[in-house]
């Protein structure tokens, strides 16, 4: 169910005896990671309250079309985007009907014909109104529409008839939801990304740092965002903002990035180090501004960081770990030397001589390196060339 992680679903709850399992079925959803938005129908509140479910998703639970406290938290149309899946569980005989009328006469039916996101149907109802000719008539045409139906199951029923009607279990609509997701390339993978510039101080209001503007490491955030991973930048000072979906922590140096890094790096599966980390930092930081004097020169006693991509890399039960080489000369020299001596399965070698492909650029082209292959991407948006190399180490986590 890893692959509920971060995962958007609106679960729709209709007027029927099975809507009691739509609490468990929540329960299911959240502890696999996923955010949960329910809508209920007027008809589902009667059969559970729309506190239970508040407290089980941990969002407040939208019921009218027409409220304008909700519509001003998250309004209909928002809503119907934000979702990843609808899923209704359980979808009554009337919800089928309403649905294939094509009628938006509350928010549940609203959202469906608002939404991109795909729909899923879990019905229950007796088994007698299931096999009527209307609701199979309803299915087919809802079917039609790529609407996907999970159940019903068979079996005994609350009304004590015998037959097809009965709502699948939630555990069984859970897994299902999760199998929705499995095409994408990194579900269930934590993706843990460094971006960025560093800043090692020299006294209260000076440091040393590059150019680096984020937009590298963010893209590949994103890209892993949309490949189904959980994922976590460990930033630099950058003026862009922290990716939707994305957890984002902010440092300044070196060795709070490393701090930042090694604090949960066991839950990490593919380690990203994009950040232009600085080599050295100043031996001292001066208390007070250090002062011009008289001198004409000043001299700045360096010593060296660590190694951040390095020492994750070193680790027994180490990550896939991809580095990057910045470099203005003899690149993919460069970069071997670099991949072998930090110990990392990949290495993304980037000429940042070229204003095109360097520091703080929209646009960048890299040559991926591992110990058996090379290849090159050729210069695109940063944001293209993100979901190339997010494609290329899916391939080689996956393999
Ligand atoms: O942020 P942008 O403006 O979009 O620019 C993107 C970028 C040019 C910064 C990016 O594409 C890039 O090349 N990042 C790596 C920059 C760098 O520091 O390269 P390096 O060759 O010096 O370091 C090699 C690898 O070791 C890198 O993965 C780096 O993150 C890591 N490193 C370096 C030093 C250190 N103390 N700790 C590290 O983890």
């Amino acid at each position: 169910m890893q692959r509920l992680t971060n995962k958007r679903i609106i679960l729709g709850i209709t007027g029927g005896i099975a809507a009691y399992k739509s609490a468990e079925l929540t329960r299911f959803y959240k502890s696999a990671g996923a955010d949960v938005r329910i809508v209920m129908t007027h008809a589902a509140t009667q059969f559970i309250t729309s506190l239970t479910l508040q407290a089980l998703s941990g969002n407040t639970v939208h019921t009218s079309l027409l409220d304008p406290e909700a519509e001003a938290g998250m309004g209909h149309i928002e809503l119907a985007r934000w979702a990843d899946i609808i899923v209704i569980a359980p979808a009554s005989a009337d919800f089928m009907a309403r649905l294939e009328s094509g009628m938006a006469n509350d928010l549940l039916t609203t959202l469906c014909l608002a939404t991109d996101a795909p729909l899923v149907l879990a019905p229950a109802m007796n088994q007698a109104m299931w096999r009527s000719a209307h609701t199979q008539k309803n299915l087919k045409l809802l079917e039609q529409r790529d609407i996907t139906f999970w159940g019903p199951a068979s079996g005994e029923q609350a009304c004590g008839d015998v037959g097809p009607g009965r709502m699948l279990e939630p555990i069984d609509i859970a897994l299902l939801t999760a199998q929705r997701f499995s095409n994408l390339s990194l579900s269930g993978k934590t993706v843990h990304i460094t971006a960025g510039p560093t800043r090692e101080a020299i006294d209260p209001v000076r440091y040393i740092s590059n150019h680096s503007s984020g937009k590298m490491g963010y893209a590949i955030a994103q890209a892993a965002i949309e490949a189904g991973a959980k994922v976590k930048i460990i930033s630099g000072p950058v003026n862009i903002p922290c990716p939707d979906r994305v957890d984002c922590v902010q440092v300044e140096s070196a060795d709070q990035m490393l701090a930042a890094v090694l604090t949960d790096i066991d839950e990490c599966d593919i380690f990203i180090g994009c950040a232009a980390v600085a080599d050295f930092k100043p031996a001292v930081l001066a208390d007070n501004k250090l002062k011009k004097g008289t001198s004409a020169t000043m001299t700045l006693e360096l010593v060296k960081n660590p190694d951040i991509v390095a020492t994750v890399a070193a680790r027994s039960n180490k990550p896939f770990t991809v580095g990057f080489a910045a470099e203005t000369q003899n690149l993919l020299e460069h970069a071997r030397a670099k991949l072998s001596s930090k110990n990392l399965d990949l290495i993304a070698a980037n000429d940042v001589a070229n204003a095109e492909t360097g520091f703080n650029a929209d646009s960048n082209a890299l040559t991926l390196i591992s110990a058996d292959d090379q290849q090159h991407l050729a210069l695109t948006s940063k944001t293209k060339l993100a979901q190339q190399l997010v494609a290329h180490i899916a391939e080689l986590v996956n393999r």
